[in-house]
């Protein structure tokens, strides 16, 4: 399957003013089209950074992009012209955050914001752009779409302004949708809901999805990929399946750990113990070695490569590095 989106030697820092922090440090990976990758890390480790980096949108100054390539459809993202770039966000790429009350204007109906982006980046307009929004509505499965129309964002749950934000992201039909903890500030049943949406969506449409999440038990199901990042850099790509039966970096054994066991209620959840590391400091041996209970003396001075250490399983640890055949 061919590649829509290659990453090579992703590298952002925001240079403060007594310090550089580095946020993003040598990330590559790529998505193939219709494929769902998962990036997953604890707080801090870089995930929206990675994914501001690929759309450009990171604040210049602090942030700074100092190396890599985004090939997006053969193209290199960091080498387009800002307003090449404002026809491929929105349009071939597009994104949903978080919080969905911070993206929607909350002095306007729903109807009236769907129309402008529709405005924006088709020529549908009139009594045209109200039946494409409510029938946007329909397709992210809001039920009474005619009504929701005239809705202010507060009138509607969070579950349904979630569904709202990807009604809007997916106006141009996006080639690639990124979306970045689209459901951490929802319960878990909306959760639920909106990652069955998410995947029906994209074979739907034949969509790739970068989907970033803290939390690893909740891509399970949806992933097709998982990656691992932790303090800027990517310690293990692998299939889903590959990864829950075959978890080889120590940091993602111990987000395993951490994911509660339905059955098994009684258990204590488990935590990571120690600190996400200071990103103030440029990584010289592996930075998971504080946190690490298989740690050896090299692993203080040597940062290990990322290896495939069987087919389409990449780890960056010195207890893989020696078996595998790469490089
Ligand atoms: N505008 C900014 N100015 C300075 N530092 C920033 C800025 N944005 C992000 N950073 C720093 O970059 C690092 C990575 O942040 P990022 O937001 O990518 O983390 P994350 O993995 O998305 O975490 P979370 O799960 O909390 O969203 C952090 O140390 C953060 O403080
Ligand atoms: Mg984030």
């Amino acid at each position: 399957m061919e590649n829509l989106l290659e990453v090579k030697n992703l590298t952002t820092y925001f240079k403060l003013e007594n310090k550089t922090i580095h946020a993003v440090d040598d990330v590559s990976f790529n998505i193939k089209k219709g494929e769902i990758v998962a990036l997953i890390g604890e707080s801090g480790s870089g995930k929206s950074v990675t994914a501001k980096s690929i759309m450009r949108i990171v604040p210049i100054p602090p942030g700074k992009i100092v190396n890599g390539k985004v090939i997006f459809e053969k193209e290199d993202l960091l080498q387009k012209k800002n307003k090449e770039l404002r026809h491929i966000r929105g349009k071939d790429i597009s994104m949903i955050y978080q919080e969905p009350m911070t993206s929607l204007n909350p002095m306007l109906k729903v109807g009236y914001q769907i129309k402008e982006v529709l405005k924006i980046h088709t020529n549908i307009k009139g009594s045209d752009a109200k039946e494409k929004a409510i029938e946007l509505l329909r397709k992210v499965d809001i039920p009474e779409p005619e009504k929701r129309y005239n809705s202010y964002p507060y009138e509607l749950s969070g579950g349904m302004r979630q569904r709202v934000m990807i009604a809007m992201a997916l106006i141009c039909n996006p080639k690639l949708l990124i979306a970045d903890e689209p459901t951490t500030a929802l319960d878990v049943t909306i959760q639920a809901e909106i990652l069955e949406l998410i995947k029906n969506l994209k074979s739907e449409l034949n969509m790739s999805v970068l989907f970033i999440t803290h939390d690893l038990g909740v891509v399970t199901n949806i992933a097709d990929r998982i990656m691992v990042m932790y303090s800027g850099k990517i310690r293990e790509i692998s299939y889903t399946n590959e990864l829950y039966k075959n978890p080889l970096h120590p940091y993602t054994v111990s987000l395993m750990k951490c994911i509660p066991r339905l059955n098994d209620p009684a258990k204590e959840l488990y935590t990571i113990k120690g600190n996400v590391p200071d990103l103030e400091i440029k990584e010289k041996g592996c930075a998971f070695y504080p946190r690490c209970n298989r740690r050896m003396d090299k692993c203080i001075d040597n940062n290990p490569k990322l290896v495939e250490y069987k087919k389409g399983h990449f780890v960056r640890c010195w207890h893989y590095e020696e078996d595998s055949n790469d490089e």
